[in-house]
């Protein structure tokens, strides 16, 4: 029987990691979860586990916050004692946060086989830390296992082999389609005194727009703007929350603490407009119909504006004002790309063990 590890480390990962999981044990795969502790606090972590089922880590790795620096070599470090003593046959990491990037390198010189999912995204953008994670993550990994064909067109124009490319589809949308009737049924959206009101949701976290007072202040400009028409929910991340403190914020510009993914996962499919600078709400808004606005100058996920609800609209006030009132006047027609059909976690557990019992198997080499 193969031994798989499957890494999660930060919030964006659990949602992910679930249906591999899954999809890994029920092809008799012995299954190892562990989690690097990027994220630890309770509202981003542990009610995840609760929300989606997901069993308790096998090994947790306990890093907490820091510097990139910092944060991506404690678990390196600590990654590498457990790869010593686990000696799994391969290893799966998800998504672009700091644990993805530190577990790729440890596995990539541990020898181990390395499977990456969501691999060929691409921003261009190379101030993004997750875009540095990306693309080095996608370097060490012997398996690229891309949502959608647009990171299936980047991985080839980077020179990647044709059998390491595998178009698998959308693994955090496998969890949204499972989850999407409980989370609906939920008492959320009547606890907030919403009712039939329409209402608008609004995440923001990327240092980009958060750590810069001046440029999150003209943001929130505009959200007060947009809010006196309809109001707008705002589940915050810590790192936000210590940043809106001196801003001052309309009524209807509703601050709340962080939700967990079911009850979030409500308020976005109940919204008449999302306005995010997420990248996994970018998917999530397509997966449902509901109309998206980008609060970026560019995205990793152009195939959600190609292929869904998505609009770049940047981050101007005007145009994030004037954006918000013609999408609700005029929103797009719900679309979803090929393959977010709930069972990428199946696709991906096939090619990874399909790979260990390969007798040929061939590493990553020059580009
Ligand atoms: C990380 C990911 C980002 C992802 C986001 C989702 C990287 C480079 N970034 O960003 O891609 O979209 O997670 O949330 O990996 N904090 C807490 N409690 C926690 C965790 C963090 O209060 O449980 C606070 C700490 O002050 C910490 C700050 O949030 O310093 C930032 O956390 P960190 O994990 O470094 O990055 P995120 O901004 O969460």
């Amino acid at each position: 029987m193969s031994r798989i590890t499957c890494v999660a480390g930060a919030r964006p990962n659990f949602m992910k990691i679930k249906p591999i999981v899954d999809a890994l044990v029920a092809i008799g795969v012995d299954v190892e979860l562990v989690h690097t502790g990027q994220h630890y606090d309770a509202a981003m972590s542990d009610v995840f586990f609760d929300d989606l089922g997901l069993r308790k880590p096998d090994a947790h790795l306990d890093v907490g916050s820091g510097s990139h620096g910092a944060q991506t070599a404690a678990v390196m470090v600590a990654f590498e004692r457990y790869i010593e003593d686990r000696s799994p046959d391969a290893v799966v990491v998800v998504g672009d946060v700091n644990s993805t990037l530190a577990c790729s390198i440890v596995s990539a010189k541990a020898g181990v086989l390395l499977a990456h999912v969501e691999a060929g995204l691409r921003s261009r953008d190379w101030s993004m830390p997750e875009e540095v994670n990306r693309v080095c993550t996608d370097r060490a990994s012997d398996l690229l296992l891309a949502p959608s064909s647009d990171a299936i067109e980047n991985l080839r124009s980077e020179g990647y082999r044709e059998d390491q490319i595998h178009l698998v589809g959308n693994v955090m949308i496998d969890t949204l389609l499972k989850n999407r009737e409980r989370a609906i049924a939920r008492p959320l959206i009547g606890d907030l005194g919403l009712g039939e009101q329409p209402f608008g949701v609004v995440t923001l976290h990327r240092p980009s727009n958060v750590d810069e007072p001046s440029a999150l202040a003209s943001i929130v400009g505009a959200l007060n703007d947009v809010a006196a028409e309809i109001p707008l929910l705002w589940p915050t991340h810590p790192r936000t929350m210590k940043a809106l403190e001196s801003i001052e914020t309309n009524p209807d510009l509703r601050l709340l603490p962080p939700m967990g993914y079911l009850d979030f996962l409500a308020l976005q499919a109940s919204a008449a407009v999302v306005l995010t600078d997420s990248g996994g709400i970018q998917e999530e808004t397509t997966a449902l119909g509901v109309p998206c606005l980008t609060l970026r100058e560019n995205t990793e996920r152009p195939i959600t504006i190609t292929e869904g609800t998505n609009r770049l609209v940047g981050t101007d006030p005007a145009a994030i004002t004037e954006a918000a009132l013609s999408v609700l006047l005029d929103p797009p027609a719900p679309r979803c790309p090929a393959l977010w059909d709930g069972h990428a976690g199946e696709r991906i557990a096939t090619v990874i063990e399909s790979a260990l019992q390969s007798s040929d198997r061939k590493r990553p080499t020059d580009l």
